[in-house]
């Protein structure tokens, strides 16, 4: 009786029913689970991606599972892209109660090695596109009088990797904009926090675990000295999306094993 009634509350608590969810990316390896995951957990799913072919089975699953979720071409390079985007989701939907910028590339190259066109891709996709995506969904919270936006970013928004210097500036940037969006517009109810996801198992990522080598480095730099999965991202997603997060904003989550709180071999001897 009393586990069924503490039950109850926590349905509700992280409930995502009757919100209408704009997912970026829904169609790559993380976006795909979030997607499924969201909508399990009741959300109304706008998804965009410019994949249509693999938005279209995430669609499909997320339909045949009894969930919600409708397609929508964006591209996050391309300013009128995003613009019709918003406009045709508001149009369906009339409202978007969570932005989620999940859409994000990374190419792994040398600092020496960058060329312009690298760079400005990089950024234009995970910083530009974000940034006015953004802009463009918050216009139509504030005059909702609330929202919620959810920012991906990463462990390389703190700590970089080798061959990652755009991404890992992307990705502070990204970082950064989450705490300008919550002081900006906490005034028009809308909060925003950001995701860091330490090393995620996606296909990828799966070369580099699939390395003896680098698979090994990995280990004993994570805590937990594995890889997550995408989808031990999507309980704290829920969390961010849902009312049982509502006094927070500005923060970055990191999801990672203890990769940032460090890593230690397990057979560690003390006496040394
Ligand atoms: N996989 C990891 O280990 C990891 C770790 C930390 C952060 N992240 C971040 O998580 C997010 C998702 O990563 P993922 O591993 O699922 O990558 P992914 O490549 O599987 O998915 C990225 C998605 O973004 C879409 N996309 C690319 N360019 C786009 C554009 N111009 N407009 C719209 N959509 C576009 C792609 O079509 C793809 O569906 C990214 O922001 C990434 O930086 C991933």
């Amino acid at each position: 009786m009393h586990a069924l009634a503490i039950g109850k509350n926590l349905e509700k608590m992280f409930s995502l029913e009757n919100k209408v969810i704009l997912l970026t990316g829904a169609a790559g390896g993380i976006g795909e689970v979030l997607a499924k995951g969201l909508a399990g957990a009741g959300g109304e799913m706008a998804l965009c991606d410019i994949a249509l072919d693999r938005l279209a089975v995430v669609e499909k699953a997320i339909k045949d599972a009894g969930d919600s979720a409708k397609s929508y071409e964006m591209n996050v390079m391309k300013l009128d892209s995003i613009h019709s985007c918003v406009e045709k989701i508001i149009a369906d939907f009339g409202r978007i109660d969570v932005l989620i910028n999940c859409a994000g590339i990374n190419k792994r190259e040398g600092f020496l090695d960058v060329e312009e066109e690298t760079y400005d891709r990089i950024m234009d996709i995970n910083l530009k596109g974000l940034y006015f995506l953004s802009q463009d969904v918050a216009k139509h919270m504030m005059k909702a009088g609330k929202g919620n936006i959810i920012n991906m970013a990463s462990h390389n928004s703190v700590a970089m990797l080798g061959g990652c210097s755009v991404y890992g500036a992307s990705k502070s940037g990204v970082s950064a904009l989450t705490r300008s969006m919550a002081v900006e517009w906490a005034q028009y109810g809308i909060r925003a926090n950001a995701l860091a996801p330490g090393h995620i198992l996606t296909p990828l990522t799966t070369v580099t675990w699939d390395h003896p080598e680098r698979s090994k480095y990995l280990k004993e730099r994570i805590a937990m000295q594995r890889p997550g999965t995408p989808e031990e991202l999507v309980g704290v997603t829920v969390m961010l999306a849902s009312d049982a997060s509502s006094y927070m904003s500005g923060m970055m989550v990191h999801i990672d094993g203890g990769c940032l709180a460090g890593g230690t071999p397990w057979d560690y001897d003390t006496k040394y």
